[in-house]
């Protein structure tokens, strides 16, 4: 056993809590005055069965650790010592694990989920390097243009096209199913995990290293014809979340600081061609667009940034979207474009050298943009220029320095053959504008709707996940919400829980045991020990429960039926039968 468990097993929350507060039973819980804020009417509940303490009015309390934390103002491992002590725990002599290894299961967790990952790369790396099938696709990605070297250095591996062979290396390293099945490598068909496959067949393999510079995911690309998606990324997981990690990090990091400078790709391979041209503070994101989060954590090492994407639209998009975050955040933003290649990747293996003076002679993102627009506008046409002035004039009212906006104003109005006043204050009516929409009261109305829709979700989650010995009785039903709403509208922490509740589904795990929770995190499991109190302390009848439980399973049907009929009437035409039978079962359901 553990040490928090060991603790939990000898002190109960209402003994613990009874030494501070005055508890009077009340129908299966105890209540009593908050010990954290001034009340007259009780609104601390405790219950036994739960082991956990709450307080309604303040939102304070969990469990005797969070209880000791919060009332001795401790942090968490002082609050185990005074626990500990409390139980007559000696911490020093006794042989438990050392604490901090035992803290959170979810720790050990994810150790254990980032041990599977090093394990399948090594079988992946000897895959490629090693079998028939294997050395074909190191003659692909040699032909490629990517060095023995840096295929090494990259940790490059390959998938057989098996629907077995990585689950049972796995299996054979001793690993647990709902372990393996939990890093996502691994898919099932039916709910009761029994047929299960592995996820990555016939795939040239990517491993996506986090800042720890432990293996979390996997990128892998197709190798086949029409094999699809071209690039097949781990799902989310406990130890990768896609828009937190960049690839290629690990290498990169000390040269992002000896050159006091990043430059940021789209994929994979562009990453890995940069690295051997010599551009080696070299990062991507990987299968999703960069985010603000991304960024801000690169702005650790350094403030200058190089944006270098695919040429085609989607690339000209992203390094927009970019360009917008990065303004925001105050970063100096470089553009870098490559010519006659799709994409820096073929760019930098074709012509290594010049890739390296492009990256030098990386341009500011205002000259960039003021070059593309002499380029792609006839600015003598008065259309043309008026095209031109909105996109200078919303991305000039993005700069947060006033300074350095007079400067572009400045370059700005030489191309558009403006005058300056003219010019300035079209970029402070563009702000005021963009002010104003945010407060436009028409918008306003919409989010409000909005948050009242999430609400109205949240209740409903509320009750079913709170009435957890009715959920257990009606899985089925349950099931088929999360199947029609993989992405309803909740707030954080509650989406947190019905995110991972849909990942427990999907990765084939015992379905039956969805209403035992034991794959939320530790603060997850409170959260939803707090909602299972507040209900508990309600006075409904269990038949009175179970109506409550049934409508909010149909008010979530409902929702999914609603969100249809809107997708079918946004993107839809009703000129065929076909388009109409099915918008018209959709209404009538
Ligand atoms: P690209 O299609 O540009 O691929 O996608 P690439 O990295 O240049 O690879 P090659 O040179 O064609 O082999 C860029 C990135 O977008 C993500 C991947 O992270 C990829 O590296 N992506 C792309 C996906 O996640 N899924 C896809 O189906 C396609
Ligand atoms: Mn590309």
């Amino acid at each position: 056993m553990d040490l928090t468990e060991e603790i939990k097993s000898r002190i109960s929350i209402e003994q613990l809590v009874a030494q501070y507060v005055v508890l009077k039973p009340a129908g299966r819980n105890f209540k009593g005055l908050c010990p954290f804020h001034q009340e007259k009417t009780p609104s601390f509940m405790v219950s036994k069965e739960r082991q956990i303490a709450w307080c309604f009015g303040c939102q304070k309390g969990g469990d005797i650790f969070n209880f000791v934390q919060e009332i001795e103002h401790c942090d968490f491992k002082e609050a185990i010592n005074i626990l500990a002590e409390k139980a007559g725990i000696d911490v020093a002599s006794t042989d438990f694990s050392k604490p901090s290894a035992n803290f959170s299961q979810t720790k050990e967790k994810k150790e254990i989920l980032s041990e599977i990952h090093e394990e399948i790369n090594k079988f992946y790396v000897d895959q490629l390097w090693n079998t028939e099938a294997g050395k074909k696709v190191l003659h692909y990605v040699k032909k490629r243009g990517v060095q023995d070297e840096h295929i090494k250095k990259f940790l490059l591996g390959f998938a057989p096209d098996s629907f077995e062979d990585s689950y049972n290396f796995l299996l054979k390293k001793n690993f647990q199913k709902k372990d393996i099945i939990s890093t996502g490598l691994i898919n099932s068909k039916d709910t009761e995990g029994l047929n299960i496959y592995d996820k990555f067949r016939c795939r040239l393999m990517f491993p996506i290293k986090d800042s720890q510079n432990k293996i979390v995911a996997f990128g892998g690309r197709a190798l086949k014809k029409d094999q699809e998606p071209k690039y097949l990324n781990s799902p989310e997981t406990e130890i990768y979340h896609k828009s937190k990690v960049l690839y290629g990090f690990n290498l990169a990091k000390d040269e992002i600081k000896t050159k006091d400078e990043v430059v940021l790709v789209e994929g994979y391979m562009d990453v890995i061609a940069s690295y051997q041209a010599g551009v080696k503070n070299v990062v991507a994101s990987s299968g999703t667009a960069i985010s603000e989060y991304q960024i801000k954590f690169l702005k650790r090492f350094t403030n200058n940034f190089v944006f270098c994407f695919d040429t085609d639209s989607a690339g000209q998009e992203a390094t927009f979207r970019a360009v917008e975050i990065a303004q925001n955040l105050d970063c100096n933003i470089f553009i870098v474009q490559v010519r006659d290649a799709k994409d820096p990747g073929d760019y930098a293996i074709s012509n290594p050298s010049e890739f390296v003076d492009l990256i030098k002679n990386k341009i500011p993102y205002i000259n960039f943009y003021l070059d593309k627009i002499k380029k792609d506008y006839d600015l003598n046409s008065l259309d043309d220029n008026k095209k031109a002035q909105k996109i200078i004039i919303s991305l000039i009212s993005g700069v947060k320095d006033d300074w350095e906006k007079d400067v572009y104003i400045g370059k700005a109005v030489l191309i558009l053959n403006m005058d300056k006043k003219h010019l300035s204050g079209k970029v402070d009516n563009f702000l005021v504008s963009k002010k104003k929409l945010q407060q436009n009261p028409q918008k306003k109305e919409e989010t409000e709707d909005n948050s009242l829709k999430r609400r109205a979700n949240m209740e409903a989650l509320e009750y079913i996940l709170g009435f957890d010995d009715i959920l257990a009785l009606n899985l089925e039903s349950f099931i088929d919400v999360i199947k029609e709403n993989p992405d309803l509208d909740l707030e954080e922490h509650l989406k947190g829980i019905y995110n991972k509740i849909i990942e427990y589904y999907n990765s084939g795990a015992f379905v039956h045991e969805i209403s035992k929770f034991s794959f939320l995190d530790r603060e997850q499991n409170q959260y939803l020990k707090i909602i299972q109190l507040k209900l508990s302390d309600s006075s409904f009848t269990q038949s009175e429960k179970e109506q409550i439980f049934k409508k909010a399973i149909s008010k979530l049907q409902d929702r999914a039926n609603s969100k249809k009929r809107l997708n079918f009437k946004q993107n839809k035409d009703f000129s065929s039968i076909e388009e109409l039978g099915n918008y018209c079962k959709i209404v009538r359901y």
